[in-house]
């Protein structure tokens, strides 16, 4: 006999232990707003209790016992529980596969998308600037999220020694079998989630470009918050540096075809452009050789600066790579602006405050998002 973990084990999760809860507190929150009849209800108590049987919960949701049972059987019929048994006990968890995990509204950018990273311009022009600017012959990096390798090859072209580390199975192959192509032989590459990576040696360098608009569907904070704390005794350099993000008012066009559409969208990959209904107000701020707080929570203050319509926010980011270096704004790749739709229009006048309520946990996929207008 042995203790392998059996294909179909792994897939009804009992091995669930080992495996890292990645559906974030907020995106199980929005979530229940869609589930009628108290699912949501039992659905968070499980997401909080972690795993729980009927019993545990008959004795913390306050609903009949016969009602649970329906509702736990319902949610398993849409597929947001899984099951273990312990003899013949259920034990009942949250799956994370109902959650987005992929680009654009989660963390993981698949293969067919790193081609498109590597042919945007500026953003290449800033991060190969920005490795210049900051490593030093001799140094240790590690590149977290190095998807194909382009920052590692860089890199490795000062640097010691490269740890480029990948989640995704298809790209860390690619990446592995591009660097071994290319005759590199200090960059180690490691297929892993780079929130709970350990590395052989203390590193001198972090390269993590796991940037996006608001920082909201990518990990960049989880994982530099882990990197400072895990990765050197020292300080650390990183690139990026430090990153701030914006919210304006703006009216933005959703009919098409005499219908409407008011649905979050980025706006650099459409054909059209929101117009400006407020200044751009920086309330968010990220230096990346800190430990940052993972939550964002504000009340935000817009004021028009036009009579007209207003409809919706633009969040947007800029990233400085370096100390030294400017600003990087949009560009297709990186941080292109954000489109929040309101349900409703507004018609306001110049001067006129609209105050905006806005949730999220960096790296909690755009899903966990939660915004609405103060009435
Ligand atoms: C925006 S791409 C950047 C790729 C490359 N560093 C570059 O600049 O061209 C981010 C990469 O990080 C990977 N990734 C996302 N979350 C990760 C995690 N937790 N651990 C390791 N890699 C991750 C994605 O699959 C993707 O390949």
């Amino acid at each position: 006999m042995t203790d392998e973990p059996k294909p179909e084990d792994i897939l009804e999760g009992k091995n669930r232990e080992s495996v890292r809860n990645s559906v974030p507190p907020l995106q199980v929150i929005n979530e229940t707003r869609f589930l009628e009849n108290d699912l949501g209800k039992v659905l968070l108590e499980i997401y909080e209790l972690k795993k729980a049987t009927l019993e545990d919960l008959a004795s913390s949701v306050e609903l009949p016992q016969s009602k649970i049972k329906r509702n736990v059987s319902e949610l398993r019929k849409q597929g947001y529980l899984g099951v273990n048994f312990d003899d013949s006990t259920k034990i009942y968890y949250v799956r994370s596969d109902w959650s987005t995990q992929e680009f654009p509204s989660g963390p993981i950018i698949p293969l067919v998308y790193q081609y498109n990273l590597l042919s945007d311009e500026s953003r290449m022009e800033a991060l190969h600037e920005a490795i210049e600017h900051t490593i030093d012959e001799g140094d240790v990096v590690a590149d977290l999220g190095a998807g194909v390798g382009f920052l590692s090859c860089l890199a490795s072209e000062l640097a010691e020694k490269v740890y480029a580390v990948e989640i995704d199975r298809e790209v860390y192959e690619e990446g592995k079998k591009i660097v071994e192509q290319e005759g590199i032989d200090n960059i180690e590459y490691i297929r892993g989630d780079a929130r709970e990576i350990e590395l052989p040696e203390e590193v001198d360098v972090v390269l993590c470009e796991l940037l996006d608009t608001g920082l909201i569907a990518e990990l960049q904070v989880p994982v530099m918050n882990y990197a400072i704390e895990e990765f050197s005794k020292t300080e650390l350099q990183t690139v990026p540096h430090d990153a701030r993000t914006s919210i304006q008012l703006i009216e933005a066009d959703y009919e098409f075809y005499g219908n409407e559409f008011r649905i979050p969208h980025f706006e650099e990959y459409d054909s059209r452009e929101s117009e400006t209904r407020s200044k751009e107000l920086t309330y968010h701020e990220v230096s990346f050789q800190e430990n940052n707080s993972e939550l964002v929570e504000k009340r935000i203050e817009l004021e028009a600066n036009v009579d007209g319509i207003v409809n919706g926010i633009q969040i947007n980011t800029d990233v400085r790579f370096a100390p030294d270096m400017e600003y990087t704004g949009a560009s297709p790749w990186l941080n292109p602006p954000l489109n929040l739709p309101f349900d409703r229009d507004l018609a306001v006048e110049a001067g006129e405050t609209i105050t905006v309520d806005i949730t999220y946990e960096l790296g909690g996929g755009l899903s966990n998002i939660v915004y609405s207008i103060v009435d």
